[in-house]
């Protein structure tokens, strides 16, 4: 009996201790977790001369295709699209799917934190 009540008492504080700093961590730690999953990314989007995929600097809220030193497929340039957070969400968890006959050669992203992460470190990527 007595132990239940002190077990009970400190689960109610933990919780609540934790939902007390998830508000304003939650964010930047998102953020943060999301240029760890960009590594996955960078292996292609890394700015380097003759790589494999566009630059990501500044993509969030750009005209899809609009590297200008990239030769996009036709697929991906027919997309007109703007990468803003659905897009990108879309995107990233089928590119295939959003943009049939794009040339990434990557499958997406299964876990959605991945995805929600990732779009947040992709809005500070400039
Ligand atoms: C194996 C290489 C590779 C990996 C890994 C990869 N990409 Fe790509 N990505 C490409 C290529 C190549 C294109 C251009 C596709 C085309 O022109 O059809 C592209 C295009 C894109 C575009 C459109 C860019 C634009 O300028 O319109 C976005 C956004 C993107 N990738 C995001 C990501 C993200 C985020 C990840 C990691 C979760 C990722 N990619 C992983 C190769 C890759």
């Amino acid at each position: 009996m007595q132990n239940g009540k002190t077990g009970m008492t400190v689960l109610v504080l933990a919780v609540a201790a934790s939902s007390l700093v998830g508000g304003t961590r939650a964010e930047a730690a998102d953020a943060a977790r999301g240029k760890l999953v960009f590594q996955t990314c960078a292996a292609c989007h890394n700015d380097k001369p003759g790589a494999i995929g566009p630059s990501l600097r500044g993509v969030y809220g750009r005209q899809s295709a609009a590297d200008p030193d990239f030769r996009y497929s036709n697929a991906m340039m027919r997309a007109k699209l703007t990468w803003d957070e659905p897009d990108l969400r879309d995107y990233l968890k089928d590119p295939q799917a959003k943009v049939k006959g794009n040339r990434m050669p990557f499958g997406g992203l299964s876990d959605p934190k991945d995805i929600d992460d990732v779009v947040a470190y992709l809005k500070e990527y400039r």
